[in-house]
């Protein structure tokens, strides 16, 4: 099977990253990261990159004049390697109109929510306010909107009575470490079609 070439993008700590890393490493996941971008000249997900001999390339936000002089670097910088696929990986800009029809229904992110449930920032905060007993992430395909693009995956965990914002996020970012790899590697395997709304997952072999 070919390789699933990725590129990922991360804003900061990069753990989510370390997972798909580490899948690949250990021959789990039939994929190859060409690059990681950040928005964040200091995000822990570029040495992460780095250490593991993957490009690691800076594109600071602040440098540019504009959003769109960003998103246009952004574009060329990915047009030019060519990846099958785009991980988010806790990158934290909503991304723009031209990457995203550009690489139609090959971008993917992680969310630390059930999604449609709680989108958007402090995911983990608003389910806790909520009181929801339940709660997880989503791996989901980035369309337009914000969170809301077709469901690929998702794990559950409980919330638990005594749970603050931490305890929730670490064990929820337990499921994401598992979840994001497993999502990777359906689309490697070519067994996901999107059909509308709706991801349709075949049958392994
Ligand atoms: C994760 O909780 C992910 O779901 C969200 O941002 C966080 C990134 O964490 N989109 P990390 O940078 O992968 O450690």
């Amino acid at each position: 099977m070919a390789l699933l070439k990725i590129a990922v993008l991360v804003s900061g700590r990069g753990s989510n990253l370390q997972a798909i890393i580490d899948s690949i490493e250990s021959g789990r996941l039939p994929a190859k990261i060409l690059c990681v971008i950040s928005d964040k000249p200091d995000a822990f997900g570029l040495e992460r990159a780095r250490k593991h001999g993957i490009e690691a390339i800076s594109l600071d936000y602040r440098k540019f004049q504009s959003k769109d002089d960003y998103e246009k670097e952004l574009l060329k910088i990915l047009k030019d390697r060519s990846p099958d696929l785009i991980c988010l990986a806790g990158y934290m800009r909503i991304v723009g109109k031209g990457l995203i029809s550009a690489f139609r229904n090959r971008i993917i992110n992680i969310h630390p929510a059930l999604l449609p449930s709680f989108p958007g920032l402090d995911s983990q905060r608003q389910a806790l306010d909520y009181g929801v007993k339940v709660s997880g992430c989503t791996v989901h395909f980035v369309d337009e909107g914000c969170d809301t693009g077709p469901v690929i995956l998702q794990k559950t965990v409980p919330v638990l009575g005594n749970d603050t914002e931490g305890s929730l996020s670490a064990r929820i970012l337990e499921k994401e470490h598992i979840a994001y790899p497993e999502a990777i590697k359906l689309i490697a395997e070519g067994r996901v079609r999107i059909e509308g709304r709706k991801v349709k997952i075949t049958e392994g072999k």
